[in-house]
């Protein structure tokens, strides 16, 4: 019986996982300078966290979760995204008591079981920050900013910024009835699954991928029409304070988000690399969420991006990170020669090299292939002759050049070369 990963899952093999901790160690330098401090929160929460935040509607929790009861009775889900474990985590441990804000970033995993295509998985992973505690639009900006710096520092071309407001409760609803109006007319024509999810929220239907859907909503009312003044003017001074930070975007009444938590801001990342899973990241302001999930009333903002997303487009682009070699391959040939090669590669791993060595006592020409091979910079070549002499013959692969180096003094050259 040979096994194969579960379907819509990827092994990172060791090949590609250099570009992934290049990725995280971008992120998390990234979170240092705007101060937002790791979370980590298991791989599993109460369904109910998920339901209560994501909206029993919502495909995610509908349809896509890994789902299921315990030995103890409970019922369990994998995470399908990270925001409302991180505000669970906030409020049991009150990380944010009224009146302070609260920075949190996270790399993780999430799962749903959706229909595996090129950019969709089902164990997919996540770079995230949240913002607690504040209500300003200036919170909403740096979010945003800090997004779209993100994806600057990685080098990404041709990203959109699209931003919307969905507005609060009040301007949802009659924007909702309009919508529902506008679009029951024509749900005769569309797919069972259409309907439902007019039925069930009709702001989800603006979310549809079916081209012909998306044709048919073209002349649908736009939220931005509903928006009351303060909600309208809010949106005006996170667009003043984006122009400000340099940063460009979009409005776009498309942008409905679906995830049922988001009140007013709304935004996407979008990349022209990418096919039809063309986002690299989703996220907004999400007021009512603390409160919902049993903590105290906490504004609140945040964004999720996806991580095989963004290196999909780097890949894209031709910016795939290089590959990780090591700095020297020691050759180790003869009687001897091992014993002294593991010594020098214990002293070389000591001084900050990185070293590989033959272990199989192979000929000199197959441990020249394997040098060659493994991209070392440098061979480090231990034959009788050298071990005899304590000498090491350095050769440097890139310019081919060999000379005989006393073995005590081979870090020291290195450090003068690499
Ligand atoms: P989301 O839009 O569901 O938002 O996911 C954010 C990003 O995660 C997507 O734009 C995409 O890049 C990536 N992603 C999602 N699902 C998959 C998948 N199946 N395969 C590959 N990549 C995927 C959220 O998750 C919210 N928690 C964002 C947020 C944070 N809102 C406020 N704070």
């Amino acid at each position: 019986m040979r096994f194969q990963a579960p379907r819509g899952t990827e092994d990172v093999l060791p090949s590609s996982s250099h570009a992934w901790l290049r990725l995280e160690a971008d992120f998390r330098e990234h979170c240092r300078l705007y101060g937002y401090g790791e979370i980590r929160t298991p791989t599993f929460e109460d369904t109910d966290l998920f339901v209560r935040s994501s909206g029993e509607t919502s495909e995610v929790v509908s349809k896509q979760m890994y789902r299921f009861t315990d030995k103890g009775g409970r019922d369990i889900a994998l995470k399908p995204e990270g925001t409302a474990p991180a505000v669970r985590a906030a409020i049991e441990h009150g990380l944010c008591p009224p009146g302070t804000v609260l920075r949190m970033g996270y790399v993780t995993p999430i799962y749903r079981y959706e229909r595996p295509q090129k950019g969709r998985l089902r164990e997919s992973h996540q770079f995230g920050i949240e913002l607690l505690g504040s209500a300003a639009p200036a919170a909403d900006a740096e979010v945003i900013e800090f997004t779209a710096r993100f994806y600057e520092r990685l080098g990404l071309k041709g990203v959109r910024v699209l931003l919307n407001s969905l507005g609060r409760d009040e301007c949802r609803r009659s924007y909702r009835e309009a919508l529902l109006k506008f679009a029951e007319p024509l749900v005769q024509d569309w797919d069972g699954e259409a309907r439902d999810r007019l039925r069930a929220n009709p702001l989800r239907i603006l979310d549809s991928k079916d081209e012909a859907l998306k044709a048919a909503l073209a002349g649908a009312p736009s939220v931005q029409d509903f928006l009351e003044p303060e909600s309208r003017e809010r949106f005006e001074a996170i667009r003043r304070l984006l122009d400000a930070a340099n940063v460009s975007y979009a409005v776009d009444s498309g942008i409905v988000r679906g995830l049922d938590y988001y009140t007013e801001t709304v935004f996407e990342v979008q990349s022209g690399s990418l096919g039809s899973q063309n986002a690299l990241c989703g996220g907004g302001r999400y007021d009512g969420l603390a409160q919902e999930l049993g903590g105290p009333s906490t504004p609140a903002v945040g964004v999720a991006m996806g991580i095989e997303r963004a290196l999909m487009v780097l890949e894209a682009e031709g910016a795939r990170a290089e590959s990780i070699s090591p700095d020297v391959f020691v050759v180790a040939v003869g009687e001897g020669a091992l014993d002294a090669g593991l010594e020098l590669a214990r002293s070389l791993r000591e001084a900050g090299f990185s070293c590989l060595i033959d272990l199989e006592g192979r000929s000199m020409k197959s441990q020249m292939n394997q040098a060659n091979k493994s991209g070392a910079r440098f061979a480090a070549i231990l034959a009788e002759e050298e071990t005899a002499g304590g000498t090491v013959s350095l050769r440097d692969m890139r310019a081919a050049d060999q000379r005989s180096v006393p073995a005590s003094e081979v870090a020291v050259r290195l450090r003068g070369s690499l």
